[in-house]
């Protein structure tokens, strides 16, 4: 089963919409005619209406950063699913260890998400992976597990091909520390026998699982080699024309 790669750009909390805009606008030079691949850079909530005309006509996908599950309501600061979708946008990071860590995001809030990313057709990238002391307990396994089923709790088999896995190790991430290509193998391999556990053989053939954590233009051939590493989502080296193009490169 051959698995469209996949290189996805998280901004983070990065860039005014005027830097976003010529950012996006460098990389629709550089790679806006791309099929090989997919692409999604995904902005702040303040730059996606902006980028997402930036990058409209190329093959650069549009993606937020996170979502609230309800579509409106009285929940001050958040962003919905159907507000992402008026701006073209087609995919959410949901999970990602920073919104665990800081904004204290439970798997159970992640699943909501997750589930309503779906219902309004926006492919969810659920984030999962070990802070250090839970690799160094030897806990890594079951922790990807945990947050894993309970990330996609209810997602159906038909849906579950939308759902795009990260696996980024908490201690890698914006520390330089890359996990070792047989670290991260392991645990692809792993939550792809997982899937194949929830959803079929079949399914789980088709889902793509990202690394993410220091991935650069110098690791990410060795990475983007192993048998179930199907691409990247990438923090620092997303933030520079330079890098996140040969990142692309490296996986076309
Ligand atoms: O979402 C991206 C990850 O947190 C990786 O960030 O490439 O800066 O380590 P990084």
């Amino acid at each position: 089963m051959i698995r469209k790669k996949l290189i996805a750009g998280n901004w983070k909390m990065n860039k005014t919409s005027a830097d976003a805009v010529q950012l996006a606008q460098d990389l629709v030079t550089e790679i806006g005619k791309v099929v090989d691949i997919d692409i999604v850079i995904c902005p702040p909530f303040t730059s996606l209406e902006s980028v997402g005309k930036a990058i409209d006509g190329s093959t650069v996908k549009l993606g937020a950063q996170n979502m609230h599950h309800e579509a409106s309501g009285a929940f001050t600061g958040e962003i919905s699913a159907p507000m992402l979708r008026a701006f073209f946008a087609t995919h959410v990071i949901l999970g990602h260890s920073e919104r665990r860590q800081y904004f204290a995001e439970t798997d159970a809030a992640v699943n909501k998400k997750v589930i309503a990313a779906l219902k309004n057709q926006l492919r969810p990238i659920l984030c999962v992976g070990e802070t250090l002391a839970e690799r160094e307990a030897g806990s890594t396994l079951k922790v990807v597990q945990t947050q894993l089923e309970a990330g996609l709790e209810g997602v159906s088999k038909d849906l579950a091909t939308s759902v795009v896995i990260a696996y980024e190790p908490v201690w890698a991430i914006g520390t330089g520390k890359v996990a070792t290509t047989e670290q991260a193998q392991e645990v692809h391999a792993f939550i792809r026998t997982l899937l194949t556990k929830l959803f079929g053989e079949q399914v789980a053939q088709k889902v793509r699982i990202l690394y993410g954590g220091s991935m650069k233009p110098a690791n990410a051939p060795e990475l983007l080699a192993q048998k179930d590493i199907d691409g990247g989502l990438i923090g620092g080296a997303s933030l520079e024309t330079r890098s996140f193009v040969d990142l692309v490169k490296a996986a076309v």
